[in-house]
């Protein structure tokens, strides 16, 4: 009894394999009839298969292999070989790309090139064309084009650029069988179309390749180099003999397929069509079901395709978001054990691999940025020829979000921050660079292109939009500037946020001046009133940013700040530049200073929105001490530290008209309290200055 239901258990576990079975009865059949036949070796059916194949593509001439990789080596040795026009030689260069397979790369070695690397585009895995064109020199005899997982690049760009440079154009289309370029099928763009049969392509035949040509002489010597270099089964008038068995004209393999795996192959090759649409529909379920769920965070990317092209696929690549990489090996781990079968994304960054080393490829101290960040971040799993369950469907999506629950705990949270050189930016950044990672906009935030280039890679869910032009003469002397910084920036980053599915919290600290019926002077600098061009720039972006908020569900937190300090201000606000003028002997009259002033230190504005940030708030709050004192108290309060000056010419308190303070009780009801008074603020001012 235990042992059944042991039994009944282990049957039960379930499995996404990298293929499901997808030899149907019919295919095995053909095998069988082919064994029965006792014709196993290469034959008629084999004829068969390389004539259909040929016809499916549109090309004159396919020749069945073994392997993808022996169609691979074939086209390489084709290529360089005596028989062939145009041909490399011995220390000539090939480009390849540096995502490749090993079977990709070797021949070219063995043949005596000498292989460049080309780095590969993150989104389509595959190279970019401008990147080839850029490592062709006077040396570059071959391109092995290597498409990966069904993409490739703008494979017509790539040809002309071959044909006008003489340069053997090979494409190893061993994982792309049915993929097309501008309706064009990959694999024959260039002089040789490699394919695979292997377990898990497009189609299997268990083991078995092709490789395709449109000239007649190289097939002749694909077709030689295929059998021993004889000339059987060849017309060839200018060799003497060639009808003899055994002639050997050229040099040569033995690389012949079985009518076995042909009869399979020929038989599934029937069902390419039906398996590709069944994989496009099976990937688009998937990726679905994954980015409807409620824990989509974009936690994973998904191959892109360029333009034109039109791809076959096998395999489902999963590229890790940035923040995810280091989960990588435990989420394999999990989908394994859990029945999900992973391959890594072909050879990631082939430099890393060990043979590199041993056969001492060293040709570049390039680094391949692309091809290792998708080495560290990337894998595959399997796409089925069968039409994908809902249950196979649930499994998938649940394993994959497990990414959540092994995140290392300790990973700080990544903000986005704008403005980090200024006094708040720098401020927040000193006081809070343990707990939070800061991923910072270094460029001008009025130029919309660079902000949207950063916000496309950005991966946060928290946002500090700190950078501004704050009130000083410059701002109201330079309002288009002001305007710029501090309304339009918010305006495109509104734009953007709205594309933006992972920022769930933004902050924008706007000022306590836009009551707009208020007379405040904004300060000693600036004797405007609020409706300057900050306040108003401020208080329209604010607007803004709520009716924003209606519209998608991100929380918007506006926190309006007082006048504040910091130590390290020199110039514009008000205590430094009180605190100068004083010591420079300025005669200071109470009638310049009549504002009533709240005070908030800087470092009590960073506690106030680190407390907005984690109860991730959203709405308006006023950031302020409540401490309202006159500007000639707080005169009175530095001339205290900076003895013997003599500091008004009259003694007369200013009415209360003109005082400015914030209700903090939203604030205080999350539980914050400034920490810093007004004494100890000028007091650490006047120590450092
Ligand atoms: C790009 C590429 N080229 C060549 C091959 C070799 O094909 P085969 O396994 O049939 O030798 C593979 C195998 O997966 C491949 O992915």
């Amino acid at each position: 009894m235990t042992v059944y239901i042991k039994l009944l258990k282990m049957s039960k576990k379930f499995k996404y394999p990298l293929l499901d079975n997808a030899f149907s009865p019919q295919d095995l059949q053909k095998g069988i009839n082919v064994l029965r036949s006792g014709q196993i070796t290469m034959s008629g059916i084999t004829k068969k298969f390389e004539k259909s194949f040929a016809k499916y593509l549109g090309v004159k001439y396919a020749l069945m292999v073994n392997s993808g990789s022996s169609a691979n080596l074939l086209s390489v040795f084709a290529a360089c070989n005596p028989y062939r026009k145009n041909r490399f030689k011995i220390g000539d260069e090939a480009i390849i790309p540096v995502l490749c397979w090993s079977t990709s790369l070797w021949p070219l070695v063995q043949a005596g090139l000498k292989p460049r690397f080309v780095d590969i585009d993150p989104h389509t895995l595959n190279v970019k064309v401008s990147d080839v064109i850029k490592k062709i020199n006077n040396k570059t005899k071959l391109i092995m084009a290597v498409h990966i997982l069904g993409g490739c690049t703008e494979m017509e760009k790539l040809r002309n650029i071959a044909k006008q440079k003489k340069i053997i154009l090979i494409e190893d289309t061993c994982e792309s069988l049915g993929s097309k370029y501008n309706k064009k099928y990959l694999g024959t763009f260039g002089d040789f179309g490699t394919y695979s049969f292997y377990y898990s392509h497009q189609i299997t035949s268990g083991e078995g390749g092709m490789v395709v040509c449109n000239n007649y002489e190289d097939y002749c010597i694909l077709h030689s180099l295929r059998s021993h270099g004889w000339t059987r089964g060849l017309k060839l008038k200018n060799i003497k003999n060639s009808d003899n068995k055994f002639t050997f004209y050229n040099s040569g393999f033995n690389l012949r397929p079985t009518d076995v795996s042909a009869a399979i192959g020929l038989n599934q090759f029937k069902r390419l069509k039906k398996f590709q649409q069944i994989r496009d529909e099976n990937r688009n379920k998937i990726i679905k079901t994954i980015v409807n769920d409620k824990r989509w965070k974009n936690q994973f990317i998904f191959q892109k395709i360029i333009k034109k092209c039109d791809p076959s696929w096998f395999g489902f690549p999963i590229i890790l978001n940035k923040r995810y990489i280091k989960s990588k090996s435990r989420l394999i781990e999990i989908l394994e054990k859990n029945g999900i079968e992973t391959r890594p994304i072909v050879s990631g960054n082939f430099f890393n691999q060990p043979a590199i080393k041993k056969f001492k490829i060293f040709n570049t101290k390039e680094k391949f940025e692309n091809a290792q960040l998708l080495e560290e971040s990337g894998f595959f799993i399997g796409l089925h020829t069968k039409k994908i369950s809902n249950y196979n469907l649930n499994q998938i999506k649940n394993n994959l979000f497990k990414i959540e629950e092994i995140l290392p705990k300790k990973n700080k949270i990544r903000i986005g921050i704008t403005g980090h050189n200024g006094v708040l930016g720098s401020a927040f950044i000193k006081n809070f660079h343990t707990k939070f990672e800061f991923i910072k906009y270094d460029g001008d935030v009025t130029n919309y292109l660079k902000l949207k280039k950063w916000f496309d890679k950005l991966d946060v869910e928290n946002f500090l939009h700190f950078a501004a032009k704050v009130p000083t003469n410059l701002v109201e002397r330079n309002k288009n500037q002001a305007k710029k910084v501090n309304l339009e920036s918010v305006n495109s980053i509104i734009k953007l946020l709205k594309e933006n599915n992972r920022i769930k919290w933004f902050f924008f600290p706007s000022t306590s001046h836009v009551y707009k019926k208020s007379k405040f002077i904004l300060n000693e600098n600036s004797p405007k009133e609020p409706s300057s061009v900050y306040a108003n720039t401020k208080l329209l972006a604010e607007k803004n940013l709520l009716k924003f908020q209606k519209q998608k569900d991100v929380n918007i937190c506006i926190g309006r700040i007082f006048s504040y300090t910091n130590y390290n201000q020199k110039k514009s606000f008000v205590i430094p530049s009180l605190f100068h003028k004083i010591k420079r002997n300025y005669k200071l009259s109470i009638e310049k200073l009549r504002a009533e002033r709240d005070f908030v230190h800087i470092d009590d504005i960073c506690n106030a929105i680190y407390l907005l940030l984690t109860k991730q708030k959203k709405g308006i709050f006023n950031i302020s001490s409540q401490k309202k004192l006159k500007i000639y108290e707080i005169a009175n309060l530095i001339s205290k530290q900076v003895k013997n000056k003599k500091i008004f010419s009259t003694v007369k308190s200013y009415g209360n008209k003109d005082i400015l303070y914030g209700d903090n009780k939203r604030l205080k009801n999350l539980g914050w309290a400034p920490k810093k008074n007004i004494n100890i603020i000028i007091r650490d001012f006047a120590k450092k200055n």
